[in-house]
C-alpha cells in the first residue's frame, strides 16, 4: 500500500458512519460535500466541454467558448487538442473548479443524436486518442477530466431510462474502446450514464466494476450522471462512488439505513471514499502539505488570455473541412473585391455552441459577419441580408433591448418572492434568460421568480413577447395582463425542464422608441425548477420579401458568402433531431444565392451533419462546425488565405436522410438495440454497400444501389492537391506487436499544406464477423509544393486484434491483413499486406 493510501485509510477510519455517507452525496448542485475533520475540502464540479461554465447558470460569469468536439475531433490534431484542454484547465483554475464534466466520449452512432456535437466521432480510435488529448491536457492543470457517459449513450430520445442492447464484442470495441483510452491516458473520473446497457442501468452496472476498475485499473471516481444514481442497495452495491447532485434521495438516510442492516458492507463505503479522497489530493482539495499545487500542476503554465483566444482562432481554421472548392474559388482573393455580400441568419448571429448542459457564456463573440468586416476593412463593401430566420424558440431580452426598472441601468431586474409575495431576494441581470439566481435557491425559500424589464423596441410594430417557464406563468404589461396560463411539463428530462422548457408568447404593439413595462412571473415547485425568461422577438419582414433582398444584394456583389446551419435549439442534449435538413428556407435561400452569383461561398455552421441537397451548384463550400466564440475571425482567416482549411471529417455525411444507414434512435418498448453491432459510420456505409449489390450483371430490374455517402469519414479538401505516392509495411507482424506503416505522400498543389495521412486495415478471409475495413492509424504531415515526405503511421496491436466473447479476452486472428492508406474511408489509393503470427 502507498503512503498516500495509507493516510486515504487513516482519515476514512476516523470518520463515523453518518459522516461517511454525508460524503457520498453531492453538497449542492455542483459542489461535492466536504469534511473539516478528514482535511476534505468541497470539490466543485462544472459542465463542460466546450468551455467552463462554472458552479452556477450565470451570464456574467463568462467563460472562453472553445469549438465543438466535432471541430475538435475534425483537426486530427492531438498536439492542438491537448493545448485546448490547457486552455479548460486555465479556465477552471480561475474559476475554482475541481472538476470539469468532459469530454463526452460516446459516438456518433446516428446523425440525428442530439449530444452529437458534443461527442468526437463515429470511430472509436479518432474518439479515443482525441479524447486522451483533451484528458491530457485539462488534467495537465490539476482539474480532474471526466470521461462521460459511461456507456452507450450515444442518443437522446428517452436517455434516461433508454435500454441500449449491446453484443459483448460490439462492446469492447466499439462503445467501451475510448473510455478504454482515456483511462490508459490518466483519467481522474469517469461519469456513469443515464441509460442501462443489456438490462442494467449504468448507475447500477457490472461494467463498472469490470473492464473498468478490475481489468483497466482505473483508480479514479466513479461520479453518477445528474441524477443518475436511482437506486440504494444495488447502485451502492455496484462500483458507482458518487451521487451528484446532492441531497440525493436514494443514498444519505437510505443507504446508512441499508449499511446498518447489513444490505451494504461498509468496507464498499470505505473504498468509495478512498476515491473521493485520492481525487481531492490530486485537484487540491485535500489538506496536504503541498494542497496548493494538485497533481500535475507543478509545472503548469496557463495560456494568456490573448494567447488562448489565438488558439481558439487557429482551432477554428484546424477544424474547418473544405468540402468543395471549384476553381479553387477559395481562398478568395481580397484585391479582387470591391463589394461582397454576407447573407444567412448564422452569419450576423453567432452560433458558436450547441443547446444543453454543455452550454457556456463567452464574454465575447466574434459573428461571421464581424470577421469579414474586420478583414476586409477599408478593401471592400461589406453588406448583410438574413434572407431567412430560422431560431425557433423565443430571443430573451438583453442588455442592449432593457433596462432594470430599478436602477435603470441596462438588463432586467430580477425577484424571488415569499408565499405572501414579500421579496426575498433581488437582483440585476444581464440576459432575460434566468435559469437560477446568483445565490443558493435553497436558502431563499422562494415560492415565485419574477422578471421585470423595461422593454425599449429599436423598431415599432407588432412583437412577439414572451414567458419561458413550467407550471403556473404569467406576463403582463403596463399592468395589463398578456398571458396568465398552467403550463403542463413534457418530459422529465433534466434539459428540458431546467434549461429549455416551454415557453408563451403574445402579441404586444409598439412604437419605437417608446419604452414599455414588461413584468413575467412564475411559481416555483421542486419539479419544475427555477428556469424563466423574458423574452421579446420583432415583427419579422415578409418572407418572401426577405429572401428577395438578400437574392437582391447577392446579385449586385463580387461575391457572396452565405451562412446556413442549426443553432443551439435545434441541435441539443435532452432529445435527437427530427430531421437533418437545414431548417426554415436556407436551402431555398443558398439555391437562390448561387442562381445569380457565381462567386458563392456557402459556410455550414452545425455541430453534426446536415444535408446539402445543393452541393453540386455551389461553387465552394466548408463545413465550420459550432466554431466556438472566436468563429468570425477563424473563418475569415480561411476564406481569405491567411490559413488553410485542414480539417477532415470524423464522421461520415449522407446525401439524403434516406441513405443514412443508422438513423433512427427510437427505442422500441424501451430498448434500443444496436443490432449492427461493430458497423457504425463508415462501417455502415461500407456494409450496406457491400449487402445490397444487385445479383444481376445487367443491372436491369435491380433495386436502387445503395447510394454511396456523399462525403466520407476522413474526407477534407484544404487549398493544395496530394498524391499518395508508396506504402511501405513489414511483411510479418508478432502479434501483440505495434508495427509500422510508412506512407510517402507529395504535395502535387501550389501551397504548402497540411494532410491527415489514413491507415485502414481490413481482411476478406476471416473466421469473424468483420467491418469492411477500419481505422487503424493517421499521422499528420505538411509539406511544400512539389515535396514528398514519407510519414511513419503507428499502428497498435489493438487494431489488429478482436474481443474474443468465448475466451473473455483479446485475441488475433493469424493471417493476411491488408493495409490500405489514402485519405479517407473511401479513398485509399494505397495497399499492401502483412502476415500475421
Ligand atoms: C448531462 C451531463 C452533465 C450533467 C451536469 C446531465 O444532464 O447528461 O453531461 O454533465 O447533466 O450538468
Amino acid at each position: 500500500m502507498s503512503d498516500l493510501s495509507i493516510q486515504f485509510d487513516q482519515r476514512i477510519a476516523a470518520l463515523t458512519l453518518d459522516q461517511k455517507i454525508r460524503l457520498l452525496s453531492g453538497a449542492s448542485v455542483f459542489r461535492t460535500a466536504a469534511e473539516p475533520a478528514a482535511g476534505l475540502h468541497a470539490m466543485i464540479a462544472s459542465d463542460g466541454p466546450i468551455g467552463v461554465r462554472g458552479e452556477r447558470w450565470d451570464e456574467r460569469d463568462t467563460a472562453l467558448a472553445l469549438p465543438s468536439a466535432t471541430a475538435m475531433a475534425a483537426t486530427w490534431d492531438e498536439e492542438l487538442v491537448q493545448r485546448l484542454g490547457q486552455v479548460l484547465a486555465g479556465e477552471a483554475r480561475r474559476k475554482g473548479v475541481h472538476l470539469l464534466l468532459a469530454p463526452t466520449l460516446n459516438l456518433h452512432r446516428s446523425p440525428a443524436g442530439g449530444r452529437h456535437f458534443e461527442c468526437f466521432s463515429e470511430d472509436p480510435l479518432l474518439t479515443g486518442r482525441i479524447g486522451a488529448a483533451y484528458i491530457r491536457g485539462v488534467q495537465s492543470g490539476g482539474v480532474s477530466a471526466t470521461a462521460k457517459h459511461y456507456v452507450a449513450n450515444d442518443s437522446e430520445t428517452e436517455r434516461l431510462t433508454l435500454d441500449a442492447r449491446v453484443d459483448e464484442r460490439t462492446l469492447r470495441e466499439v462503445y467501451l474502446a475510448p473510455f478504454e483510452a482515456a483511462v490508459a491516458a490518466g483519467v481522474w473520473t469517469v461519469m456513469s450514464a443515464y441509460n442501462s446497457v443489456n438490462g442494467t442501468t449504468m448507475s447500477e452496472s457490472p461494467l463498472l466494476a469490470e473492464p473498468l476498475k478490475g481489468e483497466w485499473g482505473f483508480d479514479g471516481l466513479v461520479i453518477s450522471d445528474w441524477g443518475a444514481v436511482r437506486s440504494t442497495v444495488d447502485s451502492a452495491l455496484a462500483s458507482q462512488d458518487l451521487a451528484m447532485p446532492g441531497p440525493n434521495a436514494h443514498w444519505g438516510e437510505p443507504l446508512l439505513a441499508a449499511v446498518r442492516d447489513g444490505l451494504v458492507p461498509e468496507s464498499a463505503i470505505d473504498e468509495k471514499l478512498r476515491r473521493i479522497f485520492r481525487l481531492a489530493q490530486r485537484v487540491g482539495a485535500l489538506d496536504t502539505a503541498d494542497r496548493a499545487t494538485p497533481e500535475n500542476a507543478r509545472d503548469f503554465d496557463p495560456l494568456s488570455a490573448s494567447e488562448a483566444r489565438a488558439l481558439l482562432r487557429d482551432a477554428v481554421a484546424r477544424s474547418s473541412v473544405l468540402l468543395r472548392n471549384e476553381e479553387n474559388l477559395l481562398p478568395l482573393d481580397r484585391a479582387d473585391l470591391r463589394s461582397v455580400a454576407v447573407i444567412g441568419p448564422n452569419a450576423a448571429t453567432a452560433r458558436i455552441q450547441g443547446g444543453g448542459s454543455a452550454s457556456v457564456f463567452p464574454a465575447t463573440t466574434v459573428t461571421p459577419l464581424d470577421g469579414i468586416r474586420a478583414a476586409l476593412a477599408d478593401i471592400a463593401k461589406v453588406e448583410y441580408a438574413a434572407g431567412v430566420h430560422v431560431s425557433v424558440r423565443p430571443t430573451p431580452l438583453t442588455p442592449q433591448n432593457s433596462v432594470d426598472p430599478l436602477t435603470g441601468e441596462p438588463g432586467v431586474r430580477v425577484r424571488y418572492l415569499d408565499a405572501d409575495g414579500a421579496e426575498v431576494h433581488s437582483e440585476r441581470r444581464l440576459s432575460g434568460r434566468i435559469l437560477e439566481p446568483s445565490v443558493d435557491s435553497a436558502s431563499l425559500e422562494a415560492e415565485f421568480v419574477e422578471v421585470s424589464a423595461r422593454f425599449l423596441p429599436d423598431v415599432g410594430g407588432t412583437w412577439k413577447v414572451g414567458v419561458v417557464g413550467l407550471g403556473e406563468v404569467s406576463l403582463s404589461t403596463d399592468g395589463r395582463v398578456l398571458i396568465d396560463e398552467l403550463v403542463q411539463p413534457e418530459s422529465d428530462d433534466p434539459t428540458y425542464v431546467h434549461v429549455s422548457p416551454s415557453f408563451r408568447q403574445a402579441a404586444l404593439h409598439t412604437r419605437p422608441g417608446i419604452p414599455v413595462e414588461l413584468v413575467a412571473r412564475r411559481r416555483l415547485s421542486p419539479t419544475t425548477g427555477l428556469a424563466v425568461a423574458l423574452t421579446a422577438d420583432p415583427p419579422r419582414r415578409d418572407s418572401e420579401d426577405e429572401l428577395a433582398a438578400a437574392v437582391a444584394l447577392a446579385k449586385s456583389a463580387d461575391a457572396a458568402i452565405v451562412v446556413v446551419g442549426t443553432t443551439d435549439e435545434i441541435e441539443s442534449e435532452g432529445f435527437d433531431r427530427a430531421e437533418l435538413g437545414l431548417p426554415g428556407r436556407q436551402d431555398e435561400l443558398v439555391a437562390a444565392v448561387t442562381a445569380v452569383n457565381p462567386r458563392t461561398v456557402v459556410l455550414v455552421n452545425s455541430g453534426g451533419p446536415v444535408l446539402l441537397p445543393w452541393l453540386e451548384d455551389v461553387p465552394a463550400v466548408l463545413l465550420t462546425w459550432f466554431p466556438g466564440q472566436e468563429a468570425g475571425a477563424g473563418i475569415a482567416d480561411v476564406l481569405f488565405g491567411a490559413a488553410e482549411p485542414t480539417g477532415r471529417l470524423p464522421t461520415t455525411w449522407g446525401a439524403a436522410a434516406a441513405d443514412v444507414p443508422i438513423l433512427d434512435t427510437a427505442p422500441v418498448k424501451g430498448v434500443l438495440d444496436y443490432d449492427e453491432g461493430l458497423h457504425i459510420g463508415y462501417r455502415a456505409w461500407l456494409r450496406s454497400q457491400r449487402l445490397q449489390r444487385p445479383q444481376r450483371s445487367d443491372g436491369q430490374g435491380a433495386d436502387r444501389l445503395p447510394a454511396p455517402p456523399l462525403f466520407w469519414f476522413g474526407h477534407g479538401l484544404g487549398y493544395t492537391t496530394w498524391r499518395y505516392e508508396g506504402v511501405r509495411v513489414p511483411r510479418k507482424v508478432e502479434h501483440g506487436q505495434p508495427f509500422t506503416v510508412h506512407v510517402t505522400v507529395r504535395n502535387s498543389g501550389h501551397r504548402t499544406g497540411r494532410e491527415v495521412v489514413q491507415v485502414y486495415l481490413s481482411r476478406t478471409e476471416s473466421a469473424l464477423d468483420r467491418p469492411a475495413r477500419w481505422l487503424a492509424g493517421y499521422a499528420l504531415v505538411e509539406a511544400q509544393p512539389g515535396e514528398e515526405v514519407t510519414v511513419p503511421v503507428a499502428v497498435q496491436p489493438r487494431a489488429l486484434q478482436h474481443w474474443s466473447v468465448s475466451a473473455g479476452c483479446w485475441s488475433t486472428e493469424p493471417g493476411e491483413f491488408t493495409v490500405l492508406a489514402g485519405n479517407s474511408a473511401g479513398s485509399l489509393p494505397l495497399a499492401a499486406t502483412i502476415a500475421v503470427d
